[in-house]
């Protein structure tokens, strides 16, 4: 059994996750996280805050998981959010081309189109892997969930395949409810949903999965980051484009800063999030030289992005699989939604010096439009007041259409053009955008944790992602120990901690479950405690154990997180060992 079936055999019967729909032969694509699962998650997705949002003053925002057709087709996912797809003839099995030509050892890229994954097809003679047949012509499939809204066949909408979309869609909204305050860092956590082709990697591929998505919104003009001078001399595995194009296959290593200077990375930002994004996996317990960042080439990027760097994590069945995408989108979105939605999404850059600029001023004339349309002028002068981008398209063709049967011309307006000296111009943001799978992460932070030992299983979650936070144990299940260990039990849940009460089975036993679920110590009420009021210590990682008053448990459990060590605060309370 490798490892990674060993991981996911704990997890399901740990309660950490297992395949959904179960009961009725599972689907793929699908995972069920359980009550052990959903904490880790939850504890991630915490620290996550902590670390990326609140660190730096950033907002999170909530939008909702369904979008209407035009955002998707504003965001270019309609056209761009696709994978080649291929289908075998006999069996109808479907297969995503790329994966199942890399699965044959054949490297391809994901840059290839349908025509050329037919030829290395062909010229491979690749069969359907399920059961040896022909396959078919390579041709794309959305990945996208389609779905209608309300009972309408025609109104379409999608799941969201990426949070992002909500941050440009209701950027206007967040920025001045946040006193217009630039840069802005706007996150999400919640649902994305892509329709994979064969998801075949178990908890790695998923159709429906948890983000954690920041979208930091800059100056084009002024890319450099405040935090960056904290960073600049961290280290970061660099798989780059120059190292792909020269056919190396080993990541450089190089500081943050050397990586901006020869514009290897593209900017400040983009190389601060990756320093983040390391550390942040990091104390996941995922180390450093089991992380490295891809740089995808052209064709390999999505649609909106002119750089970006996968943060890939070494896993032991499926190998170097990306973590955390870091785009550089440049005003790719914004731009889309102001050309689609013709709303003001731009941002006021207050100048040094004044700019001479040729103003135009457009002042419709409502007593020749109503001469001309007398019934319709309330809706033509609400549409003058409510939209803006009517007055670019004027100038640019001399008219505009308000609907198919109202067209004015430039007599509809008094044009007034002047120089003028202006102290604020507008522009569009750019974007830098870390994006988390955090089911992913879950996974990686479960296969990094587990150990055996002496034929046991230890999932050495790090402290800061633990499901529980200390069991209480009597050493029988009898009277006088059960009530002191429920009294224990409840200060410390009074307090605000996660604990697991337990009275059944050997103490052994018990032992060994929390063990399983990273349960970083237990205390135990036993014989002495009838006596002098004190309970057993017991760390997780060593197994070794040490006596402390009973009523400095919870002061114990306090620094144990506060310093995040064992050993320390043993040596800090100088408890007495047990063995
Ligand atoms: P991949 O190349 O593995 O398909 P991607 O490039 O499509 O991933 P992004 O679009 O950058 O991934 O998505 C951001 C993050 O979301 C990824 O880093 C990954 O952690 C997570 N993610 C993406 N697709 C899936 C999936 N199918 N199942 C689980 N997590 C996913
Ligand atoms: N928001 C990044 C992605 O989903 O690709």
């Amino acid at each position: 059994m490798d490892k990674a079936e060993k991981v996911q055999q704990l997890c399901v019967k740990r309660g950490f996750f297992w395949g959904a729909y179960e009961i009725y032969g599972g689907v793929a694509g699908f995972l069920t996280w359980g009550p052990n699962g959903v904490i880790l998650k939850r504890r991630i997705a915490d620290y996550w805050r902590k670390f990326f949002i609140d660190k730096h003053g950033f907002v999170e925002i909530s939008s909702p998981d369904i979008a209407p057709y035009i955002v998707f087709e504003a965001s270019g996912h309609v056209e761009g959010f696709k994978d080649i797809m291929v289908t075998c003839l006999k069996c109808n099995n479907k297969y995503r081309a790329d994966t199942l030509l890399n699965e044959k050892g054949i490297n391809v890229s994901e840059a290839l189109g349908p025509a050329e994954m037919l030829s290395i097809i062909d010229e491979h003679k690749v069969k359907c892997p399920n059961c040896g047949g022909e396959l078919g012509e390579p041709g794309y499939f959305i990945t996208m969930f389609q779905t209608t809204i309300g009972p309408y066949a025609g109104s379409k909408g999608f799941l969201r395949p990426e949070t992002a979309q909500g941050m440009f869609t209701e950027f206007k909204r967040v920025f001045e409810a946040e006193r217009k305050k630039f840069p802005i860092g706007i996150a999400q956590v919640g649902r994305g949903y892509r329709n994979e082709i064969s998801p075949r990697q178990g908890p790695i591929r998923l159709r429906e999965f948890d983000m954690m998505e920041l979208e930091m919104f800059i100056d084009p003009q002024d890319q450099r980051c405040p935090y960056f001078d904290s960073v600049k001399d961290e280290e970061l595995n660099l798989y780059h484009r120059i190292i792909k194009e020269k056919g190396e296959l080993e990541y450089e290593t190089m500081s943050a800063e050397e990586a901006v200077d020869k514009k290897i990375i593209i900017n400040e930002w983009m190389a601060y999030f990756m320093v983040m994004a390391q550390k942040f996996m990091e104390t996941l317990g995922i180390p450093r030289n089991r992380q490295r960042f891809h740089e995808k080439l052209e064709g390999e990027r999505a649609h909106y992005a002119t750089q970006t760097f996968d943060q890939e994590v070494y896993l032991s069945r499926w190998g170097w699989i990306e973590v955390s995408g870091h785009a550089y989108r440049g005003d790719y979105d914004l731009l889309s939604h102001i050309k689609t939605s013709g709303r003001d999404l731009y941002v006021d850059r207050k100048l040094d010096k004044p700019k001479k600029v040729i103003q135009t001023t457009i002042i419709p004339d409502p007593k020749k439009i109503k001469d001309k349309y007398p019934r319709q002028i309330g809706r033509i002068m609400k549409f003058l007041r409510e939209e803006d981008s009517w007055k670019e398209e004027l100038v640019d063709k001399g008219y505009i259409n308000i609907t198919d049967e109202i067209t004015l011309d430039k007599s509809f307006f008094n044009i007034k053009t002047e120089e003028k000296k202006i102290w604020v111009e507008k522009f569009i943001p750019h974007v830098v955008e870390p994006s988390f799978g955090l089911d992913r992460i879950a996974y990686t932070v479960l296969e990094y944790s587990y150990t055996e030992k002496e034929d046991r299983v230890v999932l050495s979650l790090p402290y800061i992602v633990r499901v529980f936070d200390c069991a209480v144990f009597p050493l029988v299940d009898s009277g006088e120990f059960n009530m002191i260990a429920r009294s224990l039990y409840n200060e410390l849940i009074d307090a605000g901690f996660r604990v697991i009460f337990e009275a059944k089975d050997s103490i052994g036993r018990r032992y060994a479950r929390i063990d399983e679920i990273g349960v970083p110590v237990a205390f135990t009420i036993d014989g002495r405690t009838l006596e002098d009021s004190t309970v057993t210590v017991r760390d997780r990682d060593t197994w070794r154990q040490y006596r402390l008053k009973i009523s400095d448990a919870l002061v114990f459990l306090r620094e144990l997180f506060r310093y995040n060590s064992f050993t320390k605060v043993v040596k800090m309370m100088k408890l007495e060992s047990v063995d």
